[in-house]
């Protein structure tokens, strides 16, 4: 079956675009924010919850998933889908990154990466022609190219000859590809160098990938560093394909990356900081864990229209928190989601309204004054 990942830019405001993406299992709106299920699970969201708060694509991960339970098992129920009954849109990431930050890597060499099983300690491989076959699999309607991330810091010369071998691998990727039903995305490497980030992009956008990533950021350098490396990057992308800001973000973040004209983001951030107690908010992230929050009668976020903020207040869920309920996490994931998937969707109106800049620069006023 051949499909066409047609997508349509509607409107533009500035660099900030608004978008339609269409791919088999349905068409997404962009901008977009996909919350990462690493595991074939948003961790404590169910699939019901992700549609009603507004999810329109979930990342799932090659690295976990080939070593448990297996892509064949996966296979076996029909892809992600059938295995974890989100029927919507899926994204695999294509293991390379994963290898890097479990940090269990053994060897990088031209034929792909040999590392240590995390679960039982044995020997793994995976190359980039390894990775498309786990990717085809796992049946995601867009997979990406097998690359690598290198670290932050990292030498110069190791970063250019790292981009140079990620080039080697996407044309590995590109030719082992069978499915046509799968939209295989190239990732533009390069660190925070330009002269870098121009060479991976001159040498991948030959490829004319339905959609392009910008990979190798938000890995440890500053935010002074990674908004111009997304600039950059972004302002030489092709106008007619989606862009995809691997690994972000935190709320600035997206608010920086769409006005770059990033349409596509994930980061385990918003469960992650739930699970661990913590609120986003238009006025900052909220602690549940103060002594502040236990009397507080009102929702997280009274501006919110997720399931917790419309039933629980405040003091409760911070009771629920200190007695180590696991409602309390739940919830938090729950309204962090909904949170930036209401954010994006505020700058897609804003974008359609043609007040992109206005709008951003009222959020960031009110965000950074930090008034929770
Ligand atoms: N996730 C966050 N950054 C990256 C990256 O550079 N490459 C891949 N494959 N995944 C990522
Ligand atoms: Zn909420």
């Amino acid at each position: 079956m051949k499909v066409v990942f047609e997508f349509e830019v509607k409107q533009r405001d500035g660099r900030a675009r608004t978008a339609t993406f269409a791919t088999p299992r349905g068409q997404v709106t962009t901008p977009m924010f996909m919350p990462v299920g690493t595991q074939g699970t948003v961790k404590g969201i169910s699939p019901q919850e992700l549609s009603d708060i507004g999810s329109q694509m979930v990342l799932a991960n090659t690295y976990h998933l080939m070593l448990r339970p297996g892509e064949q098992l996966v296979e076996a129920h029909g892809g992600l889908p059938g295995f974890t009954a989100y029927p919507g849109p899926f994204l695999t990431d294509s293991g390379g990154f994963q290898v890097m930050s479990l940090g269990h890597l053994r060897k990088i060499t031209e034929e792909g990466v040999v590392f240590k099983n995390h679960l039982d300690g044995s020997r793994v491989e995976l190359t980039p022609e390894r990775s498309i076959q786990v990717q085809e699999a796992l049946g995601a309607d867009v997979i990406m190219a097998f690359d690598e991330c290198p670290p932050y810091p990292a030498e110069r010369s190791y970063i250019q000859a790292s981009l140079e071998r990620t080039v080697r691998w996407l044309e590995r990727c590109h030719t082992v590809k069978t499915r046509e039903d799968q939209a295989l995305f190239a990732i533009v490497q390069g660190g925070v160098h330009e002269d870098l980030r121009l060479q991976s992009l001159e040498a991948t956008l030959p490829f004319a990938t339905p959609g392009f990533a910008v990979g190798g950021l938000a890995v440890g350098e500053s935010k002074e560093e990674m908004y111009p490396a997304v600039a950059f990057t972004a302002s030489r992308l092709p106008e007619n394909k989606p862009r995809y800001l691997m690994g972000v973000g935190h709320p600035e973040d997206l608010v920086a990356g769409i006005a770059l004209g990033i349409d596509m983001f994930d980061c385990v951030y918003p469960t992650r900081t739930g699970r661990f107690g913590y609120a986003l908010t238009d006025d900052g992230r909220l602690n549940l864990n103060s002594s502040a929050a236990r009397t507080q009668l009102v929702p997280l976020d009274p501006e919110c229209d997720c399931y917790a903020c419309r039933h629980y207040t405040r003091a409760y869920l911070a009771h629920l928190l200190r007695a180590e309920e696991m409602l309390a996490p739940r919830m938090l994931s729950l309204h962090n989601l909904r949170y930036l998937h209401r954010l994006v969707e505020r700058m897609r109106d804003a974008i359609t309204q043609q007040h992109f800049q206005a709008w951003a620069a009222e959020w960031s006023q009110r965000y950074f004054r930090g008034n929770v």
